[in-house]
């Protein structure tokens, strides 16, 4: 038996690398520019602050800047112009207004049971009717060990406590940047069909957090969905950004925008230390 265990507790002991969190700036991502109001002089400079953490690092940002070259799911190419300005005030609009057109499962977004399932999308279950007390919450951010789909064993690993609700998986999707390259990536990590199905029977595990489109692995993609999606209470949360943030205990903010009808929605969410 220890036999066994040995190279399992090797596997796991060798994710537990904790990188430190750079709370000015997020320098492992690209093209993040983090601006400090504190560093201007002069409060009339228009220089828009953007930021990844707030608080000095007390709220930390989880969720994707929605830009034209991200990726887009099952694409080769980027997501493209997703925003029109509809309305102008240089051509004489009372206000600038512009329209957003994009998939709902682009970036940070979560999906709802109607997304794999005719029936439930027919019967209405859509983002609207997902539980905010599961999307809201104690979190714990876990690193999957490297270069390794999560299969059964690989969740057997990870030991994550009887009770826990909400996991954040971080794996080599988040080293590899792929939600910063603009082609969508099918040899991205995510659950095999046993390692949904493993979590779903051995865990309180309601809230799956992913690191890049989607929560299932492309080989197992209808599988391990239909596995999380069919019994309605476990909601995936997929391309999270884990950037930076140290693996452990969190509170997960996590809301959905109350589209009817809709399989899919953007999400914002963020972790409050
Ligand atoms: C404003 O007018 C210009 C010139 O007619 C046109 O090219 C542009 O598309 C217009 N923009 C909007 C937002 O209507
Ligand atoms: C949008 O509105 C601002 C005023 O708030 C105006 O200065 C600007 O020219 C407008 N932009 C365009 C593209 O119409
Ligand atoms: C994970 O699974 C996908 C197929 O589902 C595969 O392309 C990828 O190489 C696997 N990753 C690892 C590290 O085994």
């Amino acid at each position: 038996m220890a036999s066994l265990l040995l190279p399992l507790l090797i596997l796991c002991a060798a994710s537990q690398k904790i990188p430190a969190i750079s709370t000015a700036a997020y320098p492992s991502v690209p093209d993040t520019k983090t601006t400090d109001r504190s560093l201007s002089n002069n409060i009339d400079d228009l220089i828009p602050v953007r930021r990844e953490v707030y608080d000095g690092g007390r709220i930390i940002d989880i969720s994707h800047r929605y830009t034209p070259d991200m990726p887009s799911w099952h694409s080769m190419e980027m997501l493209g112009q997703f925003l029109l300005l509809r309305k102008s005030m240089r051509n004489g609009s009372l206000s600038n207004i512009s329209e957003m057109k994009m998939p709902t499962h682009t970036g940070t977004h979560v999906d709802a049971p109607g997304h794999f399932f005719d029936h439930y999308f027919d019967a209405g279950f859509d983002v609207d009717t997902l539980d905010l007390e599961v999307l809201n919450g104690p979190a714990l951010l876990v690193d999957v060990p490297k270069d390794k789909n999560i299969t059964a064993d690989v969740m057997k690993c990870l030991n994550i406590p009887k009770g826990v609700r909400r996991v954040l998986f971080r794996t080599s999707n988040t080293d590899r940047q792929l939600m910063f390259k603009k082609e969508y990536d099918t040899s991205f990590i995510g659950f095999t069909k046993d390692g949904a199905k493993w979590l779903v029977e051995n865990t309180h595990i309601k809230l799956v957090g992913i690191d890049y489109l989607s929560v299932a692995a492309h080989d197992d993609l209808i599988s391990a969905h239909l596995i999380f999606l069919e019994s309605r209470d476990i909601i995936p949360v997929e391309g999270l950004k884990l950037d930076d943030v140290p693996a452990g205990i969190y509170t997960v903010h996590c809301l959905p925008l109350r589209l009817l009808g809709a399989e899919g929605s953007p999400i914002r969410c963020i972790l409050i230390k």
